[in-house]
C-alpha cells in the first residue's frame, strides 16, 4: 500500500479518521460528488480502487456499481446499512468494529437506565423552572432487587449486564440461542417482557429484527415498566410505544436510535416520559477514535494480503 493507492470515500463517518486516511491513500470523496457525478467517480475508478471505506449503517448503494471493489472497511458495529446478498454475490469482503465499542455503549445504556428510573431529565426541568417552590418532585423507582430484561445478549448486551449487577438488578435475558451465561433465559421476547422491571433493546437492524417491540411487548412489560432501545430503531414500532406512553401502558422509555433517523416522530417527540438521544451510544472521542483505527488497520491487512482483523461473515 502506497499513497497511490486508491481509496473510495462513501461517508464523512469520523472526521479525524478521514484526515488520517486523506495521508495514506489516494482518497475518492463520494459524498463531495452529487448525481451523475458520483456514476461517473464510480467509472472513473473501475480496476483501479478495489477498497471503500463507510459508516456501517448507511451505505450508499452506487458503491455496488464499482466493478473493482473487493473489499468495505464499516466504521461502526452494526453492518445494516450493507446489503449482504450484493457483497456475496460480488464477492467483496466487509469488516466492522466489534468490541472497542462495547463499553461506551454500556455506559450509555446503564445512564438511561439511571435517568429513566429517577426521571433525570424532568427532574432538571423542575428545579430549574423553579417548580420546586411549589413542592417535593415525585418519587422515582429503586433497582435493587429489580429485573432488568437485555433483548440481544450480545457482546454490548453483556457489557450491560456486568454493569447492572453492581446495581442490585437480577439480569434475565432473550435471543434466539441461550447463551453460556447464568442468566435467566426466555425463548420468547414477549415472556422476556413479562418479566422484567425494565427491558432494554441492544439487537441488530434489518428484517430479523424489524418491529420486533410492538403494543403487545409494551402491555407486557406493564405500567411500572421503563423501555430501553439502545440496538437499531427499526426494532421499534414507534407509533405503538407513542400509544403505549401516552396512556400509560408502561411508565417510561428512553431511546439512543430511531427507524428514520436523524428524524424522530413527532408523537414521540411531545411526551414527557420518555427521554430522546441523537444516537450518541459509542460517541465519545476515545471510542470513536478506537473504532477509526480498526478500520484503518483492517484497511492495512487487506492491502497487505493479510487476514481482516474483524471480518463480517454474516
Ligand atoms: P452481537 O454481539 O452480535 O449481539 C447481538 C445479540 O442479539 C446476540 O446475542 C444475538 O443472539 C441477538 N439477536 C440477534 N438477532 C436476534 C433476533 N432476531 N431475536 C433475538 N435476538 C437476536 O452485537 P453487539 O456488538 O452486541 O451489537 C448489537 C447491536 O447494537 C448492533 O448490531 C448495532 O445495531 C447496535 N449498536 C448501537 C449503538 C449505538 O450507538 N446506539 C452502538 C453500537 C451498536 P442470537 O444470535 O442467539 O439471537
Ligand atoms: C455509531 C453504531 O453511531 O456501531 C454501530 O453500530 O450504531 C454506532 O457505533 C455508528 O457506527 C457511527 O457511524
Amino acid at each position: 500500500m502506497t499513497d497511490q493507492t486508491d481509496l473510495l470515500l462513501v461517508n464523512e463517518f469520523h472526521p479525524e479518521t478521514i484526515a488520517r486516511l486523506d495521508e495514506q491513500y489516494r482518497t475518492h470523496k463520494l459524498w463531495e460528488a452529487d448525481g451523475r457525478d458520483k456514476i461517473g467517480l464510480i467509472n472513473s475508478l473501475s480496476g483501479k480502487c478495489s477498497a471503500a471505506a463507510s459508516a456501517s449503517w448507511e451505505l450508499d448503494p452506487v458503491v455496488y456499481e464499482l466493478e473493482s471493489l473487493q473489499f468495505i472497511a464499516a466504521f461502526g458495529v452494526g453492518v445494516d446499512g450493507i446489503d449482504f446478498d450484493k457483497t456475496r454475490a460480488n464477492g467483496i469482503r466487509v469488516s466492522n468494529t466489534p468490541d472497542v465499542l462495547n463499553d461506551a455503549v454500556a455506559d450509555l445504556a446503564l445512564a438511561m437506565i439511571l435517568a429513566g428510573s429517577r426521571n433525570l431529565i424532568n427532574a432538571d426541568a423542575y428545579a430549574r423552572q423553579g417548580n420546586w417552590l411549589q413542592g417535593p418532585f415525585p418519587f422515582g423507582r429503586s433497582l435493587q432487587g429489580k429485573t432488568l430484561g437485555i433483548a440481544g445478549l450480545g457482546r454490548i448486551g453483556k457489557a450491560v449486564a456486568e454493569r447492572a449487577l453492581p446495581f442490585g438488578l437480577n439480569i434475565a435475558y432473550h435471543n434466539r440461542r441461550q447463551s453460556e451465561l447464568d442468566y435467566s433465559y426466555h425463548d420468547s421476547l414477549e415472556s422476556l417482557a413479562r418479566a422484567s422491571d425494565i427491558l432494554l433493546g441492544i439487537l441488530p437492524g434489518g428484517e430479523s429484527t424489524r418491529g420486533l417491540f410492538n403494543r403487545d411487548i409494551f402491555q407486557a412489560l406493564g405500567p411500572d415498566g421503563l423501555f430501553i432501545n439502545i440496538g437499531r430503531g427499526s426494532s421499534v414500532v414507534e407509533e405503538e410505544l407513542a400509544q403505549s406512553l401516552a396512556e400509560k401502558e408502561i411508565a417510561a422509555a428512553a431511546l439512543d436510535v430511531y427507524e428514520n433517523e436523524p428524524r424522530i416522530p413527532a408523537s414521540l417527540t411531545r411526551l414527557d416520559n420518555i427521554i430522546l438521544l441523537p444516537h450518541i451510544g459509542s460517541a465519545t472521542r476515545e471510542t470513536r477514535r478506537d473504532m477509526g483505527q480498526l478500520v484503518i488497520d483492517n484497511l492495512a491487512a487487506y492491502f497487505d494480503g493479510l487476514p481482516l482483523l474483524t471480518e463480517v461473515s454474516p
